[in-house]
């Protein structure tokens, strides 16, 4: 197994009370599988991804559990032992493209940086990031990542996060909502994006989502959560064809009414 949760739970800590933000959170992702996390707001997505990364906030904390990158226990190691793992084996494309780019560096030495800090030379950074840029959609590359982040769209900024999630050929993207700030014809590009990756790469992902059309298009299994748990689990088309949450009804009943009937009489 390439990723696995096992029965996390993540309080928030304050003054003497401890409120559970995550009960018992359990999954696991194999090697190559694209699989979703999906959750209202609120639910705790972007909590368990952050107690992944090692990027929880203050006074909130892991309580119990465990969390295993190819059968090591990353949740245990120090945050020196994490550096190596962090952005190279596992990259995270965070669900604020915005506040996660340095608004005061250009944002192809931004990309190139994610190489440099896990040992590439500046040449190789460089034209990877190039690459990169390109594979991710940016045309005129030497102009775009010549770049500050101010002078870019919420698309091509999106972009930029990819390419810098796929620098170090990770086995594991965790993508935090990557469509949602984004226009309707750039989501679909994006999806475009992930789902050549899909093709391309042996890479895995756990994709963060609300939206069941993009989970849809991109993943083969699906975990619902709910208010900090984990609700239900199954095949994409199981979901599809049996929802058992009323939530995870509720949701697949507002994408399209063509999604909504995929997979059901
Ligand atoms: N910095 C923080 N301090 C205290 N509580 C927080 C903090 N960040 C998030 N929370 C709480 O943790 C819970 C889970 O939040 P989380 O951000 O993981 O939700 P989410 O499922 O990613 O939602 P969204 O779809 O809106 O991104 C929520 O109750 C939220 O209010
Ligand atoms: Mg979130």
């Amino acid at each position: 197994m390439l990723f696995q949760i096992n029965h996390l739970s993540v309080d928030y800590s304050l003054g003497q009370k401890n409120l559970p933000l995550l009960q018992d959170i359990s999954m696991s992702i194999d090697e190559g599988e694209f699989v979703a996390l999906v959750g209202e707001s609120g639910s705790g997505k972007t909590m368990t991804s952050l107690a992944t990364m090692h990027l929880l906030p203050d006074n909130i904390n892991i309580k119990g559990g465990e969390i295993l990158f190819r059968d090591k226990k990353i949740s245990s190691m120090t945050e020196k032992e994490f550096r190596s793992i962090s952005g190279k084996d596992i990259s995270m494309i965070f669900q604020e493209p915005m506040t996660s780019l340095n608004p005061l560096i250009r944002v192809g030495k931004q990309i190139e940086e994610s190489g440099l800090v896990h040992g590439m030379s500046k040449k190789e950074a460089r034209s990877r990031a190039m690459e990169l840029a390109s594979q991710s959609g940016l045309t005129d590359t030497a102009r775009i990542l010549a770049s500050f982040p101010h002078e870019l769209s919420g698309g091509m900024k999106q972009r930029i996060m990819i390419a810098s999630a796929l620098m170090n050929e990770p086995q594991l993207l965790i993508a935090d909502e990557p469509t949602t700030a984004l226009d309707v014809s750039t989501q679909e590009e994006i999806i475009t994006i992930l789902q050549k990756l899909r093709h391309q790469k042996k890479i895995a992902m756990l994709l963060i989502t609300h939206d069941f059309s993009v989970v849809k298009k991109l993943c083969s299994r699906v975990y619902i959560m709910y208010k900090g748990k984990i609700v239900e689990s199954a095949s994409t088309e199981e979901v599809f064809k049996n929802p058992k949450h009323e939530y995870t009804k509720a949701l697949i009943d507002a994408i399209s009414p063509m999604g909504a009937t995929y997979g059901r009489k």
